[in-house]
């Protein structure tokens, strides 16, 4: 489809539209906004350019098209404590645009950046293209991107022939927004850590506020699924005029 025939979702379509225009057949398509913009993010010495929007899609679950809150505050704790990655193979639950993934690969030796939304799998692999071809001489890990749905054994399964030990690390940045699918977050990440010995592998989540209810459900669902939580130390902090934290979570 040209851009010229593409017809913006807060246009109304006419029946002349219609007549004229034949190549509006595929609502899907004609919600999508693809304008990203190449965006330079610093955090502590690490500075990354990657494609995003700037602001959120209306339609779909689009939310990882930009980078959230929950992926500064994470960048941010990552960049001041780099030795926690050093060395490392990690996985990122609901990585958006990759922008924590792609942070990562100058520590980790390989990490596995997933997401269940096919657009957003087209940036972030995308991402991670230009990521690679801009010759990083800081980036050592060798990056993937897979498709994981919260809950979903098979893409788990899909994801683990290649690594069957596990990973050392599962990332998360706000990633907990929605009720119904934190239960099946937590299926994964326990799967994810049963993988390996106690303390041989830990889920850091980045966690932002935005209902008290929330907030409960996150610790109770830890918790229901056996798994231990731990706010980090000096991590509670305004992003973007929300409260947000580090929590740590093992088996
Ligand atoms: C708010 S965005 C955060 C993106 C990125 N981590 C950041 O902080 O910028 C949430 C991400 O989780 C993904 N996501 C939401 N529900 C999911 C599910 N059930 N399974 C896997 N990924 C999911 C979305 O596609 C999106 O990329």
């Amino acid at each position: 489809m040209s851009e010229n025939n593409l017809i913006k979702p807060n246009r109304v379509i006419t029946d002349k539209d219609k007549d004229e225009d034949d190549d509006v057949v595929c609502l899907g398509e004609f919600f999508i906004d693809d304008n990203y913009e190449l965006t330079t993010f610093t955090f502590g010495s690490n500075v990354l350019q990657l494609l995003c929007l700037q602001s959120a899609s209306t339609d779909f679950d689009l939310t990882g098209q930009l980078v959230w809150p929950g992926a500064r505050l994470l960048n941010e704790y990552l960049s001041n404590n780099a030795e926690l990655l050093q060395g490392c193979s990690a996985v990122e639950l609901g990585s958006g645009v990759g922008i924590t993934g792609i942070l990562c690969s100058r520590y980790c030796r390989e990490v596995v950046l997933t997401d269940h939304n096919d657009e957003v799998l087209k940036i972030l692999k995308k991402n991670i293209e230009l990521h690679e071809s801009s010759e990083d001489p800081n980036s050592c890990a060798a990056l993937s991107a897979e498709k994981l749905e919260w809950g979903n054994c098979d893409h788990l399964n899909r994801i683990l022939e290649n690594h069957p030990q596990g990973f050392d690390l599962v990332l998360g940045a706000d990633i907990c927004f929605q009720q119904n699918s934190v239960p099946p977050l937590f299926d994964t990440v326990k799967q994810l850590l049963c993988l390996r010995e106690k303390e041989h592998c830990k889920f850091i989540l980045a966690y932002v506020s935005r209902s008290k209810m929330m907030d409960v459900m996150v610790t109770k669902e830890a918790i229901q699924h056996g798994l231990q939580i731990r706010e980090v130390d000096g991590t509670r902090s305004v992003i973007a005029n929300l409260e947000g934290v580090i929590y740590e979570i093992t088996l």
